[in-house]
């Protein structure tokens, strides 16, 4: 056989992973929730759709385990990741000696997750062979085994996912439309995490606290500067990126605080100040431009009034002006 072994983790159940799990204060996003939560009660088919990173799987779990199937097992197939050669005993299963390393007859996915939940996940990656395949599984829950003559049916509750833009993938011929009716009887869309920047600070503070925490140390605070960095982000692998910056930067930071250079975005120490929604003031404007300069002279005076074209005096008196949280880092002059 090949590398890809499919024995590894047969049967999962989506381990507590409640509607609780997913942390949001955006009002869009919590209509999607709801959404997701009235229709995990009944049996019907989802798609779930969204970027990269932006919940699915977690999604995926939180439904199944609010469905009345929670107590049934939760089966997640990675449609991209398996093999085309393997897919169909993956997952339809395959009797013994049905091919050349078929010791034994195995139970593929569709029938482990028998009385659970199936997730057909990256499912717009399947082959249009792979696609005509599953069809009639998805259609009448029924399926033959690789080399089995009997026809097995099962009883599961569908949820497909995909990061790509599936409707354009059938407009193109890509994705078979047949099979595309059969999966959306209910489509939820996530959110990208750049249409509800409020969330950043949110789970911001939540990664913070759980890096620190695996890492067995307080933790630090966020520098409001960056903050800031962060919310203008655009987030191109939205909630599991936001994580992976703040885990590198809990290792990064070495005081007691996460400043901006901690966070290691590209270009956010240089960036002109943007105004964040909700304040567009010019005092706003002026305040944020202060930060990010002493951020990036790491709080130095001297060589931020130079940047900033004002006096010694002037940036003092805006420094009280705005309350800016001011402190010097680096050694030498102020
Ligand atoms: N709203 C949220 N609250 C807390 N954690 C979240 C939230 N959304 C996503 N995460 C976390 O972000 C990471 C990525 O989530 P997940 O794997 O569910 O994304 P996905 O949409 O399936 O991504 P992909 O399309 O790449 O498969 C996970 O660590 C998950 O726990
Ligand atoms: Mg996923």
């Amino acid at each position: 056989m090949t590398a890809y072994d499919p024995t590894l983790s047969e049967t999962y159940r989506a381990i507590g992973v409640t509607f609780e799990d997913l942390w949001t204060r955006d009002r869009a996003m919590r209509d999607v929730l709801a959404r997701a939560r009235r229709a995990a009660g009944s049996d019907v088919t989802l798609l779930l759709l969204g970027e990269n990173g932006t919940g699915k799987n977690l999604l995926a779990q939180a439904i199944h385990n609010a469905s009345p199937r929670a107590e049934g097992p939760f089966v997640p197939v990675n449609c991209s990741a398996i093999p085309p050669g393997l897919l169909e005993s993956e997952l339809f299963g395959h009797e013994r000696g049905a091919f050349t390393g078929a010791e034994k007859a195995r139970r593929g996915k569709f029938e482990l997750a028998d009385r659970g939940t199936l997730l057909l996940d990256e499912v717009a990656d399947l082959s249009r062979e792979a696609q005509a395949k599953i069809l009639r599984a998805v259609e009448y829950r029924e399926f033959e085994r690789v080399g089995g003559e009997e026809t097995l049916r099962t009883d599961v509750r569908i949820v497909a996912a995909t990061n790509t833009d599936i409707r354009a993938r059938v407009e193109r011929g890509e994705f078979r439309a047949d099979l595309f009716y059969r999966l959306h009887e209910v489509t939820i869309e996530v959110p990208p995490l750049r249409h509800r920047r409020g969330d950043v600070a949110l789970l911001a503070g939540r990664f913070l606290a759980e890096a620190a925490r695996k890492a067995g140390r307080k933790a630090p605070a966020l520098a409001p500067a960056a903050l800031r960095a962060l919310e203008r982000h655009d987030w191109p692998g939205n909630v599991r990126e936001l994580r992976s910056v703040l885990r590198r930067a809990v290792t990064a930071c070495a005081g007691d605080r996460v400043e901006v250079a901690d966070l290691g975005l590209p270009g956010s120490r240089l960036e002109p100040a943007l105004v964040e929604p909700g304040d567009w003031s010019l005092a706003a404007a002026e305040r944020r431009q202060i930060e990010n300069v002493l951020e990036l002279t790491r709080g130095r005076k001297k060589e931020a009034c130079r940047l900033l074209g004002i006096s010694r005096p002037t940036l003092d008196r805006k420094i009280e002006e705005h309350r800016i949280e001011w402190r010097e880092d680096g050694a030498g002059e102020s």
